[in-house]
């Protein structure tokens, strides 16, 4: 009876199967990412049961299991794990002996894609210091922000960026920061030099003890990000989030076999977490780039039998439009794993450079919600899946983007937006999907909480994406809601942007956004500005102070001179309209101007420039 029971489930099963894949022909990819799922949920609850284990203790795990594989490459150098801890023992012993610095104690590193970079953050894990990840593309009153709202004792810098540490020394002074450059010898006063002091310190082992007073809750970095309103905000991530951010590279496959090439800024979530926190659970190889760079990209992935690349959606699309080499598809890359490629930058990037499996994500630095194209639907960033939705309960709510707002109904709660329409992501915050917020700025860290979403009094966690999800519950980016737009990689806060024009003599008011510029990735910065009564429109003071404040993304490279700037019923101001507009001199009767670098000034926006720009034969 039983054999016959059996034998005829077995006839059964392609049957089954053939029709649950017709049902749901990702019913194998979902209960595949399940598996994953519960999996980094049980090893992180595992590793939660000792008194103590944060993502430093799986690098030390490492250095006693594959003492002598390469961890870090750079350039011509070969970092193996033993000789970074060794080195970063040195930076933590230097450190502890400088005077001004107490274990513990914050400290704000304002360094390139190095491997300084990585050996100081060591260090200071080993110290049980929480470390700001300084944008070193900051400067003046902006670098100044990020380095207060740390609450940083300490600021060490690499030896290229002297100058922009001497800009803001003064402050820094009167605060008593301790200063530490990357050289051998500094002649600034108030500036010390530190190379030189970690090349004489000990190597030997930072005592357990100095960092016996973190827990799961303790800052371990700060990361900035550009908010909707004004200047950038430390977002808080703490050893607990860390430790789940050990999980990301091995939860897609990435083994200790693997080579990473790192071409983010270590700076940002992307090249910090995945990047590095990612291949000190893996075991993997990291070769480090101080930029990324499309002409030398597959050389070295070539050079250094790269299999897993991370990206953004720039890197995608540079690296498509690059000249076409015979080349091409011959490298070991297996791999890419990052976030904001479009479709058709997708099918492209895999029909030139063959069979690579693109691993698109969405997660924010501060967001308490991440998704995984775990199915890899080209085009989308992940897929509702109902086991992740129980355990970060988000939802996609109505969003009026002219009045810059969430829809709400007659009885003041949000409203689902329906499958297929573009709603904006919002996630309950809970304890296992918390939101920590900004440090030192509870004001922007309230603006990112979203109440009575679904029942009065719920707490959500406001995203500012808007998304998409198709029939087939995949889901898709589609636009940042409110003050800010991305350009290069980076986010730019208009309000931010509009402070800093303003501050001028000649402008009055400045109304930033951002336009989109064919073949390019998000948007780039234009203001349309007032100018004072009495005043003129004066295009080279307006670039040198540009230039001087502001980093290269967040200039805008487009200014629209208006008699006045438009404000809507609440004084929000209008931008929806001027974004349509565009950059278009033959639509635009206003005075355009274009930010010119070679001739160091805005210049007159010609139809011949505008066309130049369209076409792709000038580059932005
Ligand atoms: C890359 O792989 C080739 C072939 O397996 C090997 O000969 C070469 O030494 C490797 N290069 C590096 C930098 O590991």
């Amino acid at each position: 009876m039983w054999i016959y029971l059996c034998s005829a489930l077995v006839a059964a099963l392609p049957l089954v199967a053939f029709t649950v894949k017709r049902l749901s022909p990702y019913l194998w990819a979902d209960i595949l990412y399940i598996g994953d799922l519960v999996r980094i949920l049980l090893k992180f609850a595992w590793r939660r049961r000792r008194s103590v284990f944060f993502a430093l203790d799986r690098f030390l795990e490492q250095t006693v299991t594959r003492p002598d594989k390469p961890f870090v490459v750079f350039e011509n150098d070969v970092y193996t794990f033993a000789s970074t801890d060794r080195t970063s023992n040195r930076v933590a012993n230097a450190l502890l002996a400088h005077p001004g610095y107490t274990a513990g104690d914050a400290v704000a590193l304002f360094m390139p894609n190095e491997p300084a970079f990585i050996f100081t953050w060591l260090a200071l894990a080993k110290l049980g210091s929480p470390v700001a990840l300084l944008n070193y593309n900051i400067r003046t009153k902006s670098l100044l922000h990020c380095f207060n709202c740390s609450k940083a004792r300490v600021l060490i810098a690499a030896a290229g960026l002297k100058e922009a540490v001497e800009d803001v020394l003064p402050s820094l002074q009167e605060q008593g920061v301790l200063v530490l450059l990357m050289v051998q010898s500094c002649d600034t006063p108030g500036i010390q030099s530190f190379s030189d002091k970690v090349d004489q310190a000990s190597d030997a082992a930072i005592p357990c003890s100095l960092r016996a007073h973190i827990t799961y809750k303790s800052p371990a970095v700060y990361i900035y990000t550009s908010g909707t309103t004004g200047l950038p905000k430390a977002a808080v991530v703490n050893q607990n989030r860390l430790l789940i951010a050990l999980a990301v590279l091995s939860a897609n496959g990435v083994s200790s076999s693997d080579v990473i090439y790192l071409n983010l800024p270590l700076y940002h979530t992307a090249g910090f977490i995945i990047g590095f926190i990612g291949s000190i659970e893996t075991g993997s190889t990291i070769i480090l780039k101080r930029k990324f760079s499309a002409s030398q990209f597959w050389d070295d992935c070539r050079k250094y039998n790269v299999t897993v690349v991370q990206y953004i959606g720039e890197v995608m699309r540079y690296l498509c439009s690059t000249p076409k080499k015979e080349n091409d598809k011959d490298h070991q890359v297996r791999l890419a794993i990052g976030n904001g490629i479009r479709g058709e930058i997708w099918r492209e990037f895999l029909d030139r450079f063959g069979n690579i499996q693109v691993k698109e994500f969405y997660a924010s630095t501060e967001g308490n919600v991440g998704f995984v194209n775990y199915a890899g639907k080209i085009g989308a960033l992940g897929r509702v899946n109902f086991v992740h939705r129980i355990l970060f309960p988000y939802s996609l709510v109505k969003y009026d983007t002219e009045r810059d707002e969430v829809i709400r109904g007659a009885d003041g709660l949000c409203i689902e937006a329906p499958k297929g329409d573009t709603g904006l992501l919002v996630s309950k915050i809970t304890n296992i999907a918390p939101f920590v917020g900004y440090a030192q700025n509870e004001d922007q860290t309230e603006r990112k909480r979203l109440r009575d979403v679904f029942k009065k009094g719920d707490l959500y966690f406001n995203s500012g994406d808007l998304m998409r999800i198709d029939k087939d519950n995949f889901i898709y980016f589609q636009d940042r809601v409110g003050d800010t737009f991305r350009w290069k990689g980076e986010n730019v806060a208009t309000t931010e942007v509009s402070d800093i024009l303003t501050l001028t003599d000649c402008l009055k008011e400045a109304n930033v956004y951002g336009v989109q510029v064919p073949g390019h990735e998000g948007r780039i910065g234009m203001a349309a500005v007032t100018v004072k009564e009495g005043a003129q429109f004066d295009g080279s003071k307006i670039y040198n102070h540009v230039v001087s404040y502001l980093p290269a993304y967040a200039r805008p490279r487009f200014i629209r001179i208006k008699d006045v700037v438009e404000l809507t019923g609440t004084f929000k101001q209008m931008k929806v309209k001027l974004v349509e507009e565009n950059f278009d001199p033959g639509r635009i009767q206003d005075p355009l101007y274009i930010l010119d670098d070679k001739h160091k000034s805005y210049i007159p926006l010609t139809a011949q420039i505008h066309s130049s720009i369209i076409t792709g034969s000038t580059k932005l």
